[in-house]
């Protein structure tokens, strides 16, 4: 099988923590373009991976139409996904587009519907679906072994928006780049997990978001800047199996650098996965046995190996033609993207915000 030429648009953090060295570990890909509008992080990504300067890129745009790339992964700040996805379709090429995948719902159906039309390869990198945890306890509500579930509890905690670690005001802390803030960031992932695992439906959505640290530096140290996105959300939603969920995020949790936490409680059992509690220690447990009987045990669960997965290899699956399907679609992010507006207007009107017939079609969870 031919390699498949990637060109990775957008240099920073994840794609040098995740999508550059996962090009690197397929054997089925080759980095074979990268684009940054930061020269200095171009020239540095560029000389690390060996890319000639007729593969590296300023203009997004260049790196599309060059017929050394077959397909594209974008990891740049949120404001680009859509422009970028749009002309990747447009240019016919399969992408990979970083979560959340737009600003709006508006766009996002924008960039389903072309999609489509074009029948363009795709994914969306919920990152967390790749978790062995996570698709073992998808599997475990799936076969049943957990009975009807009643709760989801999820909690995604970070710190590094806290005022002691004094992080600048970067796009992330601005609405027009990036949307929404820790509800985007750390939620676009909690409410994926939580269709993805339960298999269910949001179907109304309430939420309280607030902002905590509003006055932070400028990233050229001459002054502060407002930040006007939400620093947590707190939002409780109706599934449509009837289970009723709870999803915290925050940027302000101390201690907390990556902490993910989902309990899941059933009629047969209960079960609870821990991510990142130490970096890349990933743990499940497991409680069965007569539920009304004190001090139940929680047991770690040893998952089977097969629960592995990998996100890159998973891309280049779908490519390929030989996908799981469990990796995320653009239709995925959509319906991601309009529970997340649906989130931001129940904080606002403080109400319940509806999603029945919000369109939620064709997508096989
Ligand atoms: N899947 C995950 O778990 C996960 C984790 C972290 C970040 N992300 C997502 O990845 C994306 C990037 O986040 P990050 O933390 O790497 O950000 P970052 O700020 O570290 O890096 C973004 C890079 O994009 C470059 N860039 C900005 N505009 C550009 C343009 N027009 N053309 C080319 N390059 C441009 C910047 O110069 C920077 O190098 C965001 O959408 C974020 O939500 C996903």
């Amino acid at each position: 099988m031919r390699a498949v030429k990637i060109g990775v648009i957008g240099l920073g953090a994840i794609s040098c923590g995740s999508h550059l060295p996962g090009i690197l570990g397929c054997q089925d890909a080759v980095l074979s373009a990268v684009c940054d509008i930061d020269a200095d992080v171009l020239k540095r990504v560029g000389d690390q991976y060996q890319i000639d300067d007729t593969h590296r890129f300023t203009d997004y745009r260049q790196l599309i139409a060059s017929p050394d790339v077959d397909a594209i992964e974008i990891c740049t700040p949120n404001d680009c996904h859509f422009p970028m996805a749009m002309d990747a379709v447009s240019a016919g090429k399969p992408f990979s587009l970083e979560k959340p995948v737009t600003l709006t719902a508006d766009q996002a159906y924008q960039l389903e519907q072309a999609t489509r039309a074009s029948n363009i390869k795709n994914m969306v990198c919920f990152s967390y679906r790749f978790k062995a945890a996570t698709r073992y306890l998808r599997h475990l509500v799936q076969t049943g072994a957990l009975g009807e579930v009643f709760h989801v509890n999820l909690r995604y905690y970070q710190s590094w928006g806290m005022p002691e670690a004094d992080c600048p005001l970067v796009w992330r802390f601005i609405k027009k780049r990036t949307g929404s803030g820790a509800l985007g960031d750390l939620g676009s992932h909690a409410l994926d997990l939580v269709r993805f695992v339960t298999r269910q439906e949001y179907r109304s959505v309430a939420a309280h978001l607030g902002n905590r640290v509003p006055l932070r530096k400028l990233e050229d140290g001459s002054g502060t800047g407002q930040s006007d996105v939400d620093d947590y959300c707190d939002c409780l939603a109706q599934l449509d199996g009837g289970a009723s969920a709870s999803i915290q995020v925050t940027r302000l949790a101390y201690g907390r650098v990556n902490y993910q936490q989902m309990e899941i409680y059933g009629s047969k059992a209960s079960a609870v996965y821990t991510l990142d509690e130490i970096p890349n220690l990933d743990e499940l447990q497991i409680c069965t046995g007569q539920p009304i009987l004190s001090a139940r045990d929680f047991v770690k669960a040893d998952i089977p190996s097969s629960f592995q997965a990998n996100q890159t290899q998973a891309f280049l699956d779908i490519l390929n033609g030989c996908e799981d399907g469990l990796s995320a679609t653009i239709s995925d992010g959509r319906i991601n993207q309009q529970i997340m507006d649906a989130v931001l207007e129940a904080g606002e009107k403080q109400t319940w915000i509806p999603l029945v017939g919000n369109d939620i079609q064709e997508v096989c969870l």
